[in-house]
């Protein structure tokens, strides 16, 4: 099939690549020139694992192109994917600038029949201000599709390419025949692809996201209970996640959720309710819980330290908002930065891949950068965990220890076992969990 993906950032680049190896002829265009220029030069600008041998193989077979004039492809395109950001506007609701810069682009240009599919996750309603756009502009007849996506950034390429699930919500026979064509070659296992209609599947995208945060909020609340009270947080979240009706996934107390997706979209469907006189009560406490998690390392550094930290310096491991992805939209590594800042403490951070991000988007030379994690221990007056990437979580600790100031550890991820650490000398600061070491214990 001809396909035009509109938007090839971490979405539109993985659907356009993905479809492309499945054997459509995929056009992704993007208005960004720069993000264009390097993947035509072969040059990935986003780190997504598997991403580059597709892109490359694909672009080699001649099935995918990429470019920042996507009229051609919208003339020629069967299927047309919107998969531009929808960053929040002012007041937490989605900005849909970019989506209605799109549509008007579609409906100048769309061939007759075309299936416009809404990718960008979009509230309830959007898909029908996108068809008048496109309405507006064009007499020829077209379907529209919303079709959310649920990749988890890190393990995108196997999300896409073996789905747990394909949701598509479409009002004519036409626009189902061409999803089922197009995602056949991915729901070759019993995984469904499932119909309904658009306003459903608009509403989905929020409610499984909604559903997520919600589970990491109740964690971290039941973290603090579980810090006053003396109970283990890991406990009680092994003990949960294996009752079948709640499930193991989404129940790791932390330092919050952060991304360019949960904490966005819990915003964007308490503005979109609020407009249909809906108080989604639960979500406005879920997201002031998180708010509050993002500083939860802060207090206890404070406590620690005391208010003022000036002089002190920390070392930071983890700047993405989770492992196997560059993104720190939303990370609450920027958090933990700007307010140790504030109070005149210095920081030096390692991140395996996100540190050309941090440079130029986030943190500038606002902060000192490790050229590896151990670097960044040199004379720091404590370790600071954000990030749990594998190559954090079997240190070698007497490095560790030689390294810093002094031995103590602040693991905002649990990924350290506290008896561990205190048989190693470290004062060990975690999650739900009571803190190790001789000053911890004090
Ligand atoms: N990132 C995720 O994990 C994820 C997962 C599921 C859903 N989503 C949703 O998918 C959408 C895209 O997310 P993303 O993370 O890929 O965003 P992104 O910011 O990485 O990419 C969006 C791209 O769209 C381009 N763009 C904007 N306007 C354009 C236009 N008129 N024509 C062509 N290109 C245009 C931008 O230059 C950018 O490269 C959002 O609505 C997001 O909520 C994201």
């Amino acid at each position: 099939m001809e396909v035009t993906v509109i938007g090839t950032g971490y979405v539109g680049l993985v659907v356009g690549s993905c479809l492309a190896g499945a054997g459509n002829r995929v056009t992704c265009a993007d208005v960004d020139r720069e993000i264009v220029r390097k993947l035509n030069s072969g040059d990935v600008p986003i780190y997504e694992p598997g991403i580059e041998p597709l892109i490359s193989e694909n672009l080699a077979a001649g099935r995918l192109r990429f470019t920042t004039d996507p009229v051609e492809g919208i003339r020629t395109a069967e299927a047309i994917f919107v998969a531009v950001g929808t960053p929040p506007g002012e007041d937490g609701d989605a900005d849909l600038d970019f989506v209605r810069a799109a549509a008007g682009m579609i409906g100048e240009h769309l061939r007759p029949h075309a299936v416009v599919v809404m990718k960008s996750t979009v509230p309830v309603g959007t898909s029908e201000i996108v068809r008048a756009e496109i309405a507006r502009r064009t007499e020829a007849p077209f379907h529209m599709c919303s079709n959310p996506e649920f990749l988890k950034e890190g393990d995108a390429v196997g999300d896409f390419m073996y789905p747990d699930r394909v949701v598509c919500g479409v009002d004519t026979d036409y626009a189902r025949s061409r999803m089922e064509e197009l995602y056949g070659p991915f729901i070759r296992s019993a995984n469904p692809l499932i119909f309904m209609d658009i306003a459903s599947a608009e509403l989905t995208k929020y409610a499984a996201n909604a559903m997520l945060a919600a589970r990491i909020s109740l964690m971290n609340q039941f973290a603090e209970l579980c810090e006053r009270t003396g109970a283990d947080i890991e406990h009680v979240r092994r003990g949960i996640g294996t009752d079948p009706r709640i499930g193991p996934a989404f129940l790791y107390a932390g330092t919050g959720y952060g991304g360019s997706c949960l904490p966005k979209d819990v915003q964007a469907i308490i503005r979109s309710a609020a407009e249909y006189d809906v108080d989604l009560t639960v979500l406005g406490a879920v997201n002031d819980a998180n708010d509050r998690q993002k500083t939860v390392l802060v207090r206890k550094i404070r406590q620690r330290f005391g208010d003022d930290l000036s002089g002190l310096r920390f070392a930071l491991w983890g700047l993405a908002f989770k492992p196997r992805t560059d993104d720190m939209r939303a990370a609450p590594s920027r958090v933990i930065v700007e307010a140790l800042q504030e109070r005149g403490a210095s920081v030096v951070a390692h991140d395996p891949v996100a540190m050309d991000h941090a440079r130029e988007f986030y943190l500038g030379d606002q902060i000192e950068y490790g050229a590896d994690e151990y670097e960044t221990l040199n004379g720091a007056d404590a370790l600071i965990v954000a990030t749990e990437w594998l190559q954090y979580r079997r240190p070698d600790w007497t490095a560790v220890a030689d390294r810093l100031a002094r031995p103590i550890v602040f693991d905002g991820r649990n990924v350290f076992d506290p008896e561990h650490m205190a048989s190693l000398g470290f004062e060990h600061y975690s999650i739900g969990r009571s803190p190790v070491g001789p000053q911890a214990a004090a």
